[in-house]
């Protein structure tokens, strides 16, 4: 019937005075941490993009390829109701699942705008029969989904790949799950995605590459504060990070600063002692039993799983005790 079909948009970007109130606190945290959603400006996301093409970097490589040879099962597992994908980037990893569900709808939430429009306008040429709709948003934030035709009177799906979780602490982390659970509503079904501790070399390597796009993704946080929160930082006057620390189950990384120094940023002036670290993001990992806890204390039951023949993440299908 309508053979061109468009995407639709709606934008709930963070405004300007919340990025500066969070960077602010951030700043004055010990150690400095800034919040991961921040990494994703146009540029970001386009080196993020990069990364997942790193050799080192096998997360993408391993998860797209389990989704695909196991999206009938999953699809079968998951059953009717709109799909709703958080973080979704390029939404390069949703495709299979797509085609062997055929859902009423595919929302997908994203940080950044452009990639957000591009990848919806691509997913909706390659989907022509499902309607998509982009959000762009700080999903951990989102009190509930907009009140939208596409999403009214359906179950809701959702779609958390590429272990985006990590980024949170495990205390957040529980948070948002259940905060997930209530975004979905009754009857809630989660696909999500989790990395596992894996050997240190692995784990490092992924996380700083030899081509140094880690580095420059770290980098271009410094940046993109520059232009937003009139900063003035050189990042090349800081150095880049990443290391797994056990007892996390983590990585950090983080910009280290290589002199004293101080920046002006946000309408401050802010000083780092030599080896100062800024963390830019954790990647927390987690084993299949360390993770279903984790789902547990927020209300979720683990309900399948599905891993790559080494092991290295999980697929874990959740369900709310209502579905
Ligand atoms: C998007 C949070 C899953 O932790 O592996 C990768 C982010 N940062 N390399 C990850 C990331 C640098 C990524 N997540």
């Amino acid at each position: 019937m309508c053979p061109e079909q468009q995407s639709q948009l709606i934008n709930l970007h963070p405004p300007a005075a919340d990025m500066r109130r969070l960077v602010v606190a951030g700043m004055e945290r010990h150690p400095r941490q800034l919040p991961a959603w921040l990494l994703y400006d146009a540029e970001g996301s386009r080196l993020f993009e990069a990364i997942c093409e790193q050799p080192e970097y096998g997360l993408t490589r391993t998860e797209t390829a389990l989704l695909q040879a196991r999206a009938p099962e999953l699809a079968a597992a998951l059953g009717p109701g709109v799909l709703v994908e958080f973080g979704a980037g390029s939404a390069r990893k949703v495709g299979p699942l797509l085609e062997a569900l055929g859902p009423p709808a595919y929302v997908a939430l994203d940080i950044s705008p452009h990639h957000l429009e591009v990848a919806c306008r691509e997913l909706q040429a390659r989907h022509p029969t499902v309607p998509v709709l982009g959000i762009c948003c700080d999903y951990s934030q989102l009190q509930q989904l907009p009140d939208h035709s596409l999403l009214r009177g359906e179950r809701r799906l959702g779609f958390y790949p590429g272990s985006s979780i990590g980024n949170f602490s495990p205390v957040e982390a529980s948070l948002l799950l259940a905060q997930l659970r209530g975004l979905l509503g009754p009857g809630a079904r989660l696909l999500i995605g989790i990395d596992q501790p894996k050997q240190v070399t692995r784990l490092e390597a992924a996380y700083n590459d030899a081509a140094g796009v880690s580095a420059a993704f770290a980098r271009n946080l410094l940046v993109r504060l520059n232009r937003d929160l009139a900063g003035n930082f050189d990042p090349q006057a800081f150095s880049y990070s990443a290391r797994w620390q056990p007892e996390h189950s983590r990585i950090a990384m983080a910009l280290v600063s290589r002199s004293a120094q101080s920046v002006q940023l946000a309408g401050r002036s802010w000083n780092f002692s030599p080896g100062e670290e800024l963390i830019t993001e954790y990647s927390f990992k987690y084993t299949p039993e360390a993770f279903l806890a984790l789902a547990s204390s927020a209300g979720w039951q683990g309900a399948g799983r599905w891993s790559d023949p080494r092991h290295d993440l999980s697929l874990h299908l959740l369900v709310t005790p209502d579905s």
